[in-house]
């Protein structure tokens, strides 16, 4: 076997890598507004129903667009896509307002000002309700989980979350130990009937969510980032920042997906100029990520809207396109 072979096998341009991990329970999709993160995700999870028991896709984007892409209405309960048996999408806010409510229906309804402690301690709010959702779906016990991300900013806040809180529960709960008094008195300001005692068992229990999940989502065997980009400056650029980030919060990366590549058709002038602008991009990308699997997607005449199109877009995950044998989705 040659060098090119080798090379050839271990990045293969394609998502099986991820199809063949048994492993994986976390992949989260991420990149630029606009780029194709929510068709990707959705492409993806297609392609994981069909090797895995049980897929579950969550958005985590505040402007939710599954249901969008599915054609189909999500709520933030686990909801079965049509035309499927074992894939399953959801829709939540990693904030508070969503899930405030059953917060205190679970301390016992009383008046635990969830928002006050919430700006006592920075991340707390965003933290607490990431770590009900977490607690939720594990225990759903699905295969493997797919997050559909909001733009970068907001997706690398969601996930150093575990590191910034946990800095801040430690001291917090120190705190509370040596000034009881103190504290009694802060939770008199925040107008709750819950005992610190209460309080403290609550925020004691986050922070132990909230530790697994740290954990878990450093480990490169359970889960993995999946940036997607467009061969255009700003996205390869933001990329590039996205993968640093990434790298620095000890979070794997072994896929990149390139979406809305030009093939033109013969005697275009627009598009065969998108094509040579996008091959600096491609070569540039070639050039980085040499030991990554760079997946290629088509920009297609149509949107990549319902089941059916998305099932025929997802194939793409798994067998690189062939521009001399070009696809059609059924509403182009
Ligand atoms: N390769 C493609 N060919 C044609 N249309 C595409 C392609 N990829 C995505 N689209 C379309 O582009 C639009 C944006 O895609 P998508 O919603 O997946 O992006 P996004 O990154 O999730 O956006 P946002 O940041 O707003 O969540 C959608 O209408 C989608 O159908
Ligand atoms: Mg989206
Ligand atoms: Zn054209």
């Amino acid at each position: 076997m040659s060098t090119a072979d080798i090379i050839d096998d271990d990045y293969e341009p394609t998502i099986n890598n991820l199809l063949e991990k048994n492993s994986l329970k976390w992949i989260f999709i991420g990149g630029k507004g606009g780029v194709g993160k929510t068709t990707t995700s959705c492409s993806v999870a297609i392609q994981l129903s069909k090797v895995k028991e049980s897929v579950l896709l969550i958005s985590t984007d505040p402007a939710h667009n599954l249901s969008d892409a599915y054609g189909q209405k999500f709520s933030k309960n686990p909801t079965l896509v049509n035309g499927f048996n074992n894939l399953y999408a959801m829709e939540i806010d990693p904030t508070p307002d969503q899930l405030a409510p059953e917060f205190m229906e679970e301390s016992g309804g009383d008046l635990f000002n969830f928002k006050e402690l919430a700006l006592s301690i920075p991340g707390i709010d965003e933290a607490m309700s990431f770590a009900e959702v977490m607690k939720l779906v594990k225990t759903m016990e699905f295969s493997v989980v797919v997050f559909d991300t909001a733009p970068t900013g907001h997706t690398l806040r969601l996930l150093s979350i575990p590191s910034v809180l946990d800095k801040g529960l430690g001291k917090f709960l120190s705190m509370q130990q040596n000034f009881s008094g103190v504290f009694s008195a802060i939770s008199g300001m925040m107008r709750t009937d819950a005992s610190p005692e209460a309080i403290e068992s609550k925020i004691q229990s986050t922070k132990k969510v909230i530790e697994e999940v740290n954990t878990q989502f450093k480990n490169p065997d359970l889960t993995t980032f999946v940036p997607v980009c467009i061969p255009e400056f700003l996205s390869v650029y933001e990329t590039e920042r996205l993968i640093q980030q990434l790298t620095k919060l000890d979070i794997d990366v072994q896929n990149i997906i390139v979406n809305q590549i030009v093939y033109p058709e013969k005697d275009c002038n627009l598009c065969q100029a998108r094509q040579k602008m996008q091959k600096k991009y491609l070569d540039q990308i070639a050039d980085l990520y040499m030991d990554f699997h760079v997946t290629k997607l088509p920009l297609l005449k149509a949107e990549v809207r319902g089941v059916p199109s998305l099932k025929i877009f997802s194939e793409l995950l798994v067998s690189p396109y062939d521009p001399s044998n070009p696809v059609t989705l059924p509403n182009q």
